[in-house]
């Protein structure tokens, strides 16, 4: 095997593996339930794989245009335009790409220069930091509140500096599970009028907010919709994460930045899938459907733990389920995770893994984008804790 002799000076010093990837490596070694990483445990819907099936069987196999086919460009543009009343321009202003992580982070590149500040609230989903730092990017943290996860807005203005280029908002938010109301966003409106900053608004749940509450996306409101790209998954919408395919929304002035990075970096994203995804749009009952098929697995997961010594935290929206282990025990939550997982059998990931300097508040993330026979089998251990 060759191995490299000279001086490597990391660009990212601090990363090593990612937890979803340790969490579900330990999952797999010791055959446990494994509720940690986010991604479905059940198959999408057969329509949707019929549909792949036909277009890569249909001659469409070669490079399509730079910024997404146009079926799915209108597509997208369409629906957002009926959820959130905000219309963008199919021709300059709606990109598909492989992956809402993508979308991050090539947002982040394409505005993002050396010694710019980038506000990210904490606990934060963890492909953020890693792409600000790459880019010469500073992270600026602003934690949100325990235990209900609400923005601090106090702090945010606080952490606004001549220096600030971008805020990282992500609602519904992972791994909190929290929902950010049309006040918060407001707040936000209000906070950057007048400013440069740009927003990155991660909405990769925007089809998953229960109890009869909305989605709050960055399109409803126009001081935020003229400043912001708008990130979503298709992965996380249609159960299919393995196909990386998702989108992004922005002003033609963004938009035109965002593409020059995009050209030179994958320059195009899947043909037959985005072909495939354009007519399984059609079908709106797929994804206005959502939250009320997640709401009913959060609340098959909750009456499987009920008189355990697990306190829920509210789960306001994705498809995840933090719990308090305070009465269990005083160990930190890594190190809880990995004897859960050795011990007993089930894997589920630490929250203090998506803060830089971790509070020591005793909670683990659960996944519950799993079958019911998953979802009370997993229980049942957590029942016996
Ligand atoms: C908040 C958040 N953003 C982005 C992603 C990634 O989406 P994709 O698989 O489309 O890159 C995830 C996946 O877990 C997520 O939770």
């Amino acid at each position: 095997m060759p191995s490299y002799s000279g001086t490597i000076e990391s660009k990212l010093p601090r990363v090593g593996t990612t937890i979803f990837t340790v969490m579900s490596r330990l999952a797999t070694e010791h055959d446990a339930i494994n509720l940690s990483q986010g991604f479905p445990d059940f198959e999408c819907a057969p329509e949707l794989r019929a549909l792949a099936t036909k277009y890569f069987n249909a001659g469409l196999n070669q490079y399509p245009p730079m910024a997404g086919v146009p079926v799915l460009r209108e597509a997208v543009a369409d629906k957002v335009v009926a959820l959130y009343g905000r219309a963008y321009d199919v021709e300059h202003e709606v990109t598909i790409v492989p992956g809402a992580t993508y979308g991050i982070y090539t947002a982040i590149a394409a505005m993002v220069h050396p010694g710019d500040e980038v506000i990210l609230f904490e606990p934060a989903y963890d492909s953020y930091a890693p792409g600000v730092e790459v880019n010469g990017g500073k992270p600026v943290y602003v934690q949100l509140t325990y235990p209900d996860y609400a923005i601090p807005w106090q702090a945010v203005q606080q952490a606004i500096t001549p220096r600030t280029r971008m805020i990282i908002l992500n609602t519904p938010n992972n791994p909190t599970a929290s929902v950010f109301s049309a006040e918060d966003l407001r707040m936000l409106e209000g906070l950057l009028a007048g400013t440069d900053i740009i927003v990155v608004a991660d909405e990769v749940y925007e089809h998953i907010v229960f109890d009869g509450h909305r989605h709050e996306s960055v399109a409803r409101f126009p001081g935020l919709a003229e400043r912001s790209f708008l990130i979503s998954s298709f992965g996380k919408t249609y159960h299919v994460t393995g196909w990386k395919m998702g989108y992004v929304c922005a002003p033609r002035e963004l938009m035109a930045e965002f593409r020059k990075v995009h050209q030179f970096n994958v320059f195009v994203t899947n043909g037959p899938l985005q072909y495939a995804l354009a007519e399984h749009m059609k079908d709106r009952d797929a994804y206005l459907g959502l939250a009320a098929f997640y709401q009913k697995k959060r609340d098959f997961f909750l009456a499987q733990l009920e008189g355990s010594r697990w306190k829920p935290l509210t789960s306001r929206g994705t498809f995840f389920q933090n719990l308090c282990y305070d009465a269990i025990s005083d160990e930190r939550d890594t190190d809880l995770a990995v004897r859960l997982t050795r011990e007993h059998g089930i894997a589920s990931i630490p929250v203090s893994v998506f803060y830089r300097e971790p509070p020591r508040h005793k909670v683990l993330r659960f996944c519950f984008a799993k079958s019911e026979a998953t979802l009370a089998r997993g229980a049942g251990i957590l029942r016996r804790i």
